[in-house]
C-alpha cells in the first residue's frame, strides 16, 4: 500500500456483528442522509440504509417503488457521515428476485459505488439459494424474515406474524434457510414475542428485532419514527422525543418573527466597513 493513502477507517465488521450472538444487544438504527448518519454513527453497532427511505424521507405508499440507483445515492451520503458504525444498505424490490446473478450483480453494484459493507434483502425460504450464492462469492448478507414489506402488495398489507402454526413454521423455516445460507445476521420484524424467542433460539446468527421483542440480539427501529416526526408509528415504536412538535414550534417561531421583522436582527447582519 502507498504510503500516501490515508489510514484506513476501521468500521465495526461481520466477524464483530457474528460476535455478538447471545452477548451485548447490537444497537441500530435506519439512516439516510449525511447529518443524520454523523449523529447517530457514536452510538449504533450498525447504520441500516432501509429501503423504508421510499416512505419515510420520498412519500411513497409502500416499498415497491424503490431503486437500486435511490439506495446507492442515500448509502453514499450515509457512508460520507458515519465512520465508525458497519453500514448495510438494502436491496430494493425487483433488483435480487429473479436469480442469483441479479442479485449478485446489483449487491456487487452496491458494494462497489457506496462502500458500504453489506447488503439486506428480505428472504422468503425460495431466496436461500441467492444469499448461498452471494456469501460465496464474498457478498455480506444480512438477511430479513418475519413481516416483509416488500411482500405488502401480495399479502395485502403490513401485518404481524406468528398468528397460526402454519405461519410460525414458515417464519422459523425462512430464518433457518438463512441461516443455513451463511446470513451473518437476520432482521426479524413483526412477530409474536414467543416467536421472535425461539428463533433467536434456533439460528446460528444474530437477530435484530424490530417488533420483534427483546429476545433478539439486537433491535433496530426507523430513525424518524422514534424520534417522534410522524404523526402515527406502529405500535412497537417507543418514541425517544417530539421531533413533529420541535420542528412545528421551531417553524412557526421563525414566521412570526420574519412576519413581524423580529428576524434577521442586528446579531444576523453582516455589518462591513466600506474601504
Ligand atoms: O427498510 C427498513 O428500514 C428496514 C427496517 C425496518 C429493518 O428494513
Amino acid at each position: 500500500m502507498s504510503a500516501q493513502n490515508p489510514a484506513p477507517v476501521k468500521r465495526i465488521g461481520v466477524p464483530d456483528i457474528r460476535a455478538r450472538k447471545g452477548d451485548e444487544p447490537l444497537v441500530c438504527l435506519t439512516a439516510y442522509d449525511a447529518p443524520t448518519a454523523r449523529l447517530l454513527d457514536p452510538h449504533c453497532d450498525v447504520l441500516l440504509v432501509g429501503d423504508s427511505v421510499g416512505m419515510v424521507v420520498h412519500g411513497l405508499p409502500n416499498t415497491i417503488p424503490v431503486t437500486v440507483d435511490m439506495m446507492i445515492l442515500h448509502g453514499q451520503a450515509v457512508m460520507r457521515g458515519g465512520s465508525r458504525a458497519m453500514v448495510v444498505v438494502d436491496m430494493p424490490f425487483g433488483s435480487y428476485e429473479a436469480s442469483p446473478e441479479q442479485a449478485f450483480m446489483n449487491a456487487a453494484r452496491i458494494l462497489r459505488e457506496t462502500g458500504a459493507q453489506a447488503v439486506k434483502l428480505e428472504s422468503g425460504v425460495y431466496i436461500a439459494d441467492t444469499i448461498r450464492y452471494l456469501v460465496d462469492r464474498g457478498v455480506p448478507v444480512m438477511a430479513h424474515v418475519g413481516l416483509r414489506p416488500q411482500a405488502a402488495l401480495a399479502e395485502g398489507g403490513f401485518k404481524a406474524k406468528g398468528r397460526s402454526e402454519d405461519e410460525r413454521a414458515r417464519v422459523l423455516n425462512e430464518a433457518r434457510a438463512a441461516d443455513a445460507a451463511g446470513a451473518f445476521a437476520i432482521v426479524v420484524e413483526g412477530v409474536a414475542e414467543d416467536l421472535a424467542a425461539e428463533l433467536t433460539g434456533v439460528v446460528a446468527a444474530p437477530t435484530i428485532g424490530i417488533g420483534a421483542s427483546a429476545s433478539c440480539d439486537g433491535q433496530i427501529l426507523v430513525t424518524p419514527d422514534m424520534l417522534g416526526l410522524f404523526d402515527w408509528t406502529p405500535r412497537f415504536v417507543k418514541r425517544y422525543a417530539d421531533l413533529k412538535g420541535l420542528t412545528e414550534d421551531a417553524v412557526k417561531a421563525y414566521a412570526d418573527d420574519v412576519r413581524a421583522r423580529r428576524f434577521p436582527g442586528p446579531d444576523q447582519v453582516y455589518r462591513i466597513t466600506r474601504a
